[in-house]
């Protein structure tokens, strides 16, 4: 049976952003890249959006990032871009695990402009995350994680309402080598209903 993730609309909307989702295609590739070629490395040192450069370098590379990840949403993943007024400020991943009762929905990477940080944009898409979950996927819990070391992304969490489940520690890695102490969040249909 198909997971119901990949049946979501290709747009979705929140109070002030828009979720789509894009193929991998040039004019996409080149749309992103222009978006984020200005970008610090050192602002998405946790959440590299390309494995090599962390940034991307050319439309070209970004376009072979975008084929790969749509391999790995391809059975139970879905990825959105974010829009502001009709311009691309960042990015958000999630997959859904159906197939046992845990009905777990995990909340993969993100990441933002750093010009988008501080408006409360990514507690704006948890919320509307939530609703999909609990709402319309059926799901039980909401799963994320992140590094101990990043504090911006910890405190968002918390704010979005995730329960810290605890750390593991050596228990994340970036494409570098470097291993970091991880993080585990999440969040209960139970909560988010207020039972
Ligand atoms: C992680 C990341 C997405 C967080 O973005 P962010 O803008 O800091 O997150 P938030 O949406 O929580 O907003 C932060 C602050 O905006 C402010 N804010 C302004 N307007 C707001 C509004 N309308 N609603 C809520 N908060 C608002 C608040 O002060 C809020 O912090 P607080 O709730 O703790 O007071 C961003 O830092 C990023 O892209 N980092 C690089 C990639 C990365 O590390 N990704 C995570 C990998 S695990």
């Amino acid at each position: 049976m198909r997971n119901p993730i990949k049946t979501l609309p290709r747009q979705i909307k929140t109070e002030r952003l828009e979720l789509r989702q894009l193929d991998a295609n040039i004019e996409n590739a080149t749309l992103i890249f222009n978006a984020i070629k200005d970008e610090n490395p050192k602002d998405f040192y946790f959440n590299p959006i390309v494995d090599t450069d962390i940034i991307p370098t050319s439309s070209q590379q970004m376009l072979q990032q975008m084929k790969l990840e749509e391999e790995f949403i391809r059975l139970n993943g879905v990825i959105f871009y974010v829009f502001y007024n009709n311009d691309l400020i960042g990015y958000k991943r999630l997959y859904f695990n159906n197939e046992d009762v845990r009905m777990t929905l995990q909340s993969s990477n993100i990441w933002l402009k750093k010009s988008a940080w501080g408006h409360g944009f990514s507690q704006e898409i948890n919320k509307k995350i939530d609703e999909i979950a609990f709402t319309q996927l059926g799901a039980k819990r909401i799963t994320t994680q992140c590094s101990t070391e990043n504090t911006r992304s910890a405190k968002s969490l918390e704010s979005s309402g995730f329960h810290l489940d605890g750390i593991a520690r050596g228990g994340g890695f970036l494409p570098d080598g470097t291993v970091y102490d991880n993080m585990f969040w999440s969040k209960l249909e139970s909560e988010y209903l207020g039972e």
